[in-house]
């Protein structure tokens, strides 16, 4: 049968967009490939659990090898978070010759060269464009869109619960508390959200978008970071008088053997690009030598934007697979550049 089938490692908020974006685009899909694509089985902590989504014709499972060593799937999407246990299935479904597609930045940004490793070692193809930035394609756009030009610069609001939460303190007066409740009810945060509120999310996410954008290793402890915690109604207020809009801002520049990495909320004027990026939308600036200024801009967070990517993810796993090569993987680097890393 003319099928490519999936496994899923998680159902949650994203879990749930893979399986009705796969599930809504049956017949583009069809089109495009020339094959159905199916999700066959899914791997869950609770089978008790209401789910969301339709899946009667899915098997959900407590069991990894139900997935990961089923032979009839092809490609493994891991959306269930978290590091250790994420990382020894991803490892299992390369040795099992799995391509596999993940949205997990901790896991990337921690350990991202040996899981390309194994990646390559194995024939097959691992893509994460959802790690970063949610639907918008800023891996691809660098990868494949720049890989011609000499990046320098990059800057940009990478953590959607942070932009959601300052949105809503500062143009709607909602306290720090509330809007962090609605960041988490609309699906945006982690599930520990002091990731997000604490800037390591969006750290991780900018060691990942610096790899890939200067060729260079770049470690979570090269990356300088400061959240928004502590951030007051009155600091925002105060701001707005002068004619500024608070932004959790992620910069990273190479320049002269110098890497600068940092996350901080910033105090932007309102007439700069980025003070107008709301909510859970991100957008990410990039300066090329060649190409000048560059903006990537959507929706950073959420269950059917960030589906987009991990679909189109599948996607070029499965144009490869029918192609029997693998390719246009996000390279990582595995040596540093020489640099100079600022003082701390
Ligand atoms: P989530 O809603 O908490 O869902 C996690 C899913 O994984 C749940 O279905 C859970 O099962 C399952 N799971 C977790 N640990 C498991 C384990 N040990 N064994 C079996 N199943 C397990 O999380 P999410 O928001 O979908 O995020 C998933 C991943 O995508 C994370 O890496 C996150 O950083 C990333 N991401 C999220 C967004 C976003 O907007 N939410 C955007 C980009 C990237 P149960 O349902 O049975 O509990
Ligand atoms: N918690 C993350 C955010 C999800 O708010 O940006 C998307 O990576």
């Amino acid at each position: 049968e003319n099928k490519v089938s999936v496994g899923l490692l998680g159902l949650g908020v994203v879990g749930s967009g893979v399986i009705k974006l796969i599930e809504n685009h049956q017949e583009k899909l069809a089109h495009q490939l020339g094959c159905s694509v199916q999700v066959k089985s899914v791997l869950v902590r609770d089978l008790e659990k209401n789910r969301d989504v339709n899946t009667n014709e899915i098997v959900l499972t407590t069991n990894p090898d139900d997935v990961l060593n089923d032979p009839e799937i092809d490609i493994v999407v891991e959306v269930m978070g978290g590091i250790d246990e994420a990382k020894q299935h991803i490892l299992k479904a390369f040795s099992a010759k799995k391509h596999v597609v993940s949205a997990n930045k901790d896991l990337v940004a921690l350990h991202g060269p040996e899981l390309q490793d194994a990646a390559n070692r194995n024939k097959c193809d691992f893509y994460y464009e959802a790690s970063v930035a949610g639907g918008i394609p800023i891996l691809r756009g660098i990868v494949d869109g720049l890989s011609s030009d000499h990046i320098q610069k990059l800057m940009g609001i990478v953590n959607g619960t942070t932009n959601y939460i300052l949105t809503q303190m500062d143009s709607e007066g909602v306290s720090y508390e509330d809007a962090l409740k609605e960041a988490q009810e609309l699906g945006f945060a982690e599930s520990d959200p002091s990731s997000d509120v604490d800037g390591l999310d969006a750290a991780r996410k900018m060691a990942i978008l610096g790899r890939l954008a200067f060729s260079t290793a770049v470690d979570l402890e090269d990356v300088e970071v400061t959240g928004i915690r502590g951030i007051e109604l009155e600091d925002l207020q105060y701001g707005d008088k002068l004619g500024y809009t608070m932004k959790l801002i992620g910069y990273a520049n190479f320049d002269n053997h110098e890497l600068e990495v940092n996350v901080q909320p910033t105090l932007l004027s309102k007439s700069h690009p980025l003070a107008s990026v709301k909510n859970e939308f991100n957008a990410v600036y990039v300066y090329g030598e060649a190409v000048g200024e560059t903006m990537f801009y959507g929706p950073g967070a959420g269950s059917l934007p960030t589906a987009t990517a991990i679909v189109s993810d599948v996607i070029s796993a499965i144009k490869n697979l029918r192609l029997g090569v693998t390719g246009n993987q996000f390279i990582e680097p595995h040596f540093k550049k020489e640099l100079k890393t600022p003082d701390k």
